[in-house]
C-alpha cells in the first residue's frame, strides 16, 4: 500500500529535503509539488539534485492542488500554513514544518511571532521524554495534524530532556549553538551571501529574542514537569547544513552530589533504544559532518565538577533530523508505519 503525498514549498530547502527523502521511501507516491513565486516552473530548476523529479511542474499552493492526497507536508514560511491547513479535510495527515502550530501558549506566540494564533498540534519529536515517563511518540500514533519542531529545539530538547525527566537538572539552561546557513531558508539576504559567511562566524538573535526560545522552554518544561528557563544564543557558521549546540544546566539541588558516571548513565539509559539518537562513547564529541543527510542525533554529556553544571553537546543536520527527516519519522508513526521507514542512519563525513 502506498500513501499519496503532496509537498507544499517544494522549491525551498525544507521542501527539497523532504523530496530527497520521500523519493527513497518505499511506501510513498509523490503527488502534487506546490510553491509560490516558482509555480509554473519545473522542479529541476530549483532542486537539481533530484533528477527523478526534474520534469515535474510546480503548482500554486491552494487547497485545490493539495486535495486528494493522504499526506500533505507544508514547508512554507510561518504564517502561510494556518489557513491552508484549516481548509484541508480532517482525515488528511497534515505535517507542518513551519512554526504555526508548535506553541501551546498563545501569549508566547504573540510575543515571539505575532499575528493570528493558529492553535497547537501534536508535536513531532517522538523521542522527547515527558515528565510522566512516556515519550512524545505516544501522542503521534494515529495523529492527523503534526507540528514539526524547529531545528534548534530538536537539538536542544533532545540534548537536555533526559536530565530534566530524571530530576537531575535545575531549570536554568544556557545554550550556545551554531547553525549552517540553510537554517534561514533559500531567500536572498545580504548577511547570508557567501562573502559575508565564508571564513566568519557571527551571533544573531542575541538577548532572549530568538523565536525558538519559547519552544525549547515548552519542551523542557514537559520533561521537567515544571517551568524551565532557556538563555539561547544562536550563531551562524560558514557551512551549508548542520547544528552544533552546547547546552548547559546546573545540577538540581536534590542531585548536587551526582557524579559523572551517574549523569552519563541517565543519558545512556534514556536513549538506549532510540534508533536515531546516539550517546557517543566517553571522550568522543559530536561533529556536524557525521550527521549530514542522516536522521540522526549525536550527543555527548559530561559533568563539569567545578561549576556543578551538566554540559550536553549535540549535533544534527538541521534539514534532516531538524526538519524533513523528523517530519517523515512522525508521519510514519501517524500512519502506523515503522517509525524508521525510509530514513537514513548514515551521515556524510568528511
Ligand atoms: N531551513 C531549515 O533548516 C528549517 C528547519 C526547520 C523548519 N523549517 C521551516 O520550514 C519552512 C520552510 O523553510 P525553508 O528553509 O525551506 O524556506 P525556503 O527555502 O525559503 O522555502 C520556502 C518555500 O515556501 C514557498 N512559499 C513562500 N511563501 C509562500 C506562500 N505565501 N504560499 C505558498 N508557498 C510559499 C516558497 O515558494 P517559492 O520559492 O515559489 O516562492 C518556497 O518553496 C519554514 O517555516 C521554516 O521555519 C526550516
Amino acid at each position: 500500500m502506498s500513501v499519496r503525498v503532496a509537498v507544499a514549498g517544494a522549491s525551498g530547502y525544507a521542501g527539497g529535503e523532504l523530496l530527497r527523502l520521500l523519493v527513497g521511501h518505499p511506501q510513498v507516491e509523490i503527488g502534487a509539488l506546490t510553491a509560490s513565486t516558482s509555480a509554473g516552473s519545473s522542479l529541476g530548476e530549483h532542486q537539481p539534485h533530484l533528477p527523478m523529479l526534474a520534469e515535474r511542474v510546480i503548482e500554486p499552493t491552494t487547497t485545490q492542488t493539495l486535495a486528494g492526497h493522504d499526506v500533505v507536508f507544508l514547508a512554507l514560511p510561518h504564517g502561510a500554513s494556518g489557513e491552508i491547513a484549516a481548509a484541508l479535510p480532517q482525515d488528511v495527515l497534515v505535517v507542518d514544518c513551519g512554526a504555526d502550530h508548535r506553541l501551546s501558549d498563545p501569549a508566547a506566540w504573540a510575543e515571539f511571532y505575532g499575528g493570528g494564533y493558529a492553535g497547537s498540534w501534536p508535536y513531532g519529536l517522538p523521542e522527547l521524554m515527558l515528565g510522566d515517563g512516556s515519550r512524545q511518540r505516544d501522542r503521534l500514533r494515529g495523529a492527523r495534524r503534526i507540528a514539526v519542531p524547529g531545528c534548534y529545539p530538536t537539538a536542544v530538547s533532545l540534548a537536555l530532556a533526559p536530565g530534566f525527566a530524571a530530576g537531575l537538572l535545575g531549570p536554568d539552561v544556557v545554550v550556545v549553538a551554531a547553525s549552517g546557513t540553510s537554517g534561514a531558508g533559500k531567500s536572498l539576504r545580504p548577511n547570508l551571501i557567501g562573502s559575508e559567511v565564508m571564513g566568519s562566524m557571527s551571533p544573531y538573535g542575541v538577548g532572549g529574542v530568538h523565536r525558538h526560545t519559547p519552544e525549547m522552554e515548552q519542551n523542557l518544561a514537559l520533561s521537567a514537569g515544571g517551568p524551565v528557563q532557556v538563555s539561547f544564543t544562536p550563531t551562524l557558521a560558514p557551512m551549508s547544513r548542520g547544528i552544533l549546540a552546547t547546552c548547559t544546566a546546573p545540577l538540581a539541588a536534590t542531585a548536587h552530589e551526582a557524579d559523572p558516571d551517574v549523569v552519563r548513565a541517565v543519558w545512556q539509559k534514556a536513549y538506549a533504544d532510540e534508533p536515531f539518537v546516539s550517546v557517543l562513547p566517553s571522550g568522543r564529541w559530536p561533529r556536524t559532518a557525521d550527521t549530514l543527510g542522516a536522521n540522526t542525533v549525536h550527543l555527548q554529556v559530561v559533568l563539569d565538577p567545578r561549576t556543578r553544571r551538566v554540559i550536553a553537546t549535540v549535533a544534527i543536520d538541521n534539514l534532516t533530523k531538524g526538519t524533513a527527516g523528523g517530519a517523515i519519522q512522525s508521519a510514519n508513526l501517524a500512519l502506523g508505519l515503522p517509525e524508521t521507514l525510509g530514513l537514513p542512519l548514515a551521515g556524510l563525513a568528511p
